[in-house]
């Protein structure tokens, strides 16, 4: 396997032993590679203006830096000609734009909006309030005997009272890949709107807008390499052009009277105010180096870590994988409990081996009420990650119960 973690600052750094830490909690946030940081730099250094603003060279500049950015994430992404992508602060800004501008205006009091139950707090809470707002009625995807949401579920949930689905691509928590394909094919025969939340999805799947046929993706950079503060969310033109303005100020305007004001056009309507320009650069750089890596090979590399991970947590005693160890359909993402121990715990004990992974309900409670589990540790891989960091996770798991005074 070939070792990225040298292009990782933070992953060279090493404690007053000599030891690195061994940072497995990727579906919190990554670690930022030279070619992000210095691309960050780089625009602050060298390309720092407002853009859109000035008539002058450097913020001509700096509007080439936002606006070439935009056209990498279309082309990444692979965003169809009828569709738009807006820069936002993180997936819950994304998300929230959808649900203040489209669903508060598009969702009527019986209107039935149907998401997973496996669904992180910020695809989740805002259809609430959406629902509490118009008197709506939230519909859940209840998960089978493995923690997966199924098609057969869906075809049940997913009828004419439909008027929108908000569902994730990848779980936060068992890292299972969800049948999006299917969901929005049935919520379109419904002519229900479907919002995707690919925060788990975009930085490990290969993703095509134009073949998915979501009507909004939403994701967050820092997840995938990127500074923290940039976010996108894609829409289908024709949504988006009849949505009013989410956030209202500069920039997102055409003309203002005292009175009254006409709108800029998509994707300006959408982005009031100064952009997090920094994080931008910094995330056209994280496209790039994804890119010249190749998600075939980032799914390969993370693929190979996920069985490994799964074998090792499988031989630590008293250790029970949530959901199920199999490979099929998920990414790196794998929670677990320890009999008797409570996950917190967990945590602390292997930070003490310099392991970094997360404990408590990773911003899914619902998912762990159905669960019928308070909490749970998760242990998240990408593409810098070792075999070496595992077997050092899996020894550190087994002293976890010894350390708190069991026999074994
Ligand atoms: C599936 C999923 N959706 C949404 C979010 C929210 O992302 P952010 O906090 O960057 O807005 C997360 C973050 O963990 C996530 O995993």
């Amino acid at each position: 396997m070939i070792d990225f973690s040298k292009d990782f600052p933070l992953l060279q750094t090493t404690d007053e032993m000599g030891r690195r830490l061994a940072y497995l909690d990727n579906a919190a946030t990554t670690q930022k590679p030279f070619a992000v940081l210095d691309a960050e730099a780089d625009y602050y250094k060298n390309k720092n203006a407002n853009p859109h603003r000035g008539a002058y060279d450097l913020s001509m500049k700096a509007t080439q830096v936002l606006e070439s950015v935009r056209e990498k994430t279309k082309r990444w992404l692979h965003v169809p000609e009828d569709g738009e992508v807006i820069f936002t602060k993180n997936a819950t800004e994304s998300l929230n734009l959808v649900a203040y501008s489209y669903a508060m205006n598009a969702v009527s009091a019986g209107d039935e909006i149907v998401l997973a139950v496996s669904e992180h707090h910020s695809n989740l809470v805002p259809w609430q309030n959406v629902a509490k707002a118009k008197g709506a009625v939230l519909t859940y995807l209840y998960l089978n005997e493995e923690g997966r949401v199924t098609k057969e579920e869906a075809q049940q949930k997913i009828t004419t009272k439909t008027k929108l689905v908000a569902i994730a691509q990848v779980s936060n928590v068992t890292g299972y890949v969800n049948p999006v394909e299917d969901i929005i094919e049935m919520a379109h025969k419904v002519q229900a709107v479907v919002v995707v939340d690919g925060t788990q999805g975009a930085p490990h799947l290969f993703v095509d807008l134009g073949k998915l046929e979501a009507d909004f993706y939403a994701f967050s950079g820092h997840k995938m390499l990127a500074p923290m503060g940039i976010g996108v969310l894609y829409g289908k033109k024709k949504l988006l052009e009849q949505m009013p303005p989410f956030l209202y100020g500069g920039d997102m305007i055409e003309y203002v009277e005292e009175q009254t004001t006409t709108f800029a056009p998509v994707p300006q309507k959408f982005e009031a105010g100064t952009q997090n320009m920094g994080s931008i650069a910094g995330f056209g750089a994280a496209i790039d180096y994804i890119e010249k890596i190749g998600m075939n090979q980032i799914r390969s590399i993370e693929d190979e870590l996920t069985a490994y991970l799964i074998e090792k947590l499988k031989g630590v005693p008293h250790l029970t994988i949530v959901g199920s160890d199999s490979l099929e359909n998920r990414i790196g993402v794998v929670p677990f409990v320890i009999e008797g121990v409570h996950p917190h715990d967990v945590v602390t004990i292997v930070n003490k081996d310099l392991i970094a992974i997360r404990s408590g309900n990773h911003c899914a409670q619902p998912l762990h009420n159905f669960l019928k589990v308070p909490a749970t540790c998760r242990a998240s891989v990408y593409l810098y990650n070792s075999k070496d960091e595992i077997d050092r996770l899996a020894e550190s798991l087994k002293g976890v119960r010894r350390w708190l005074g069991y026999g074994a």
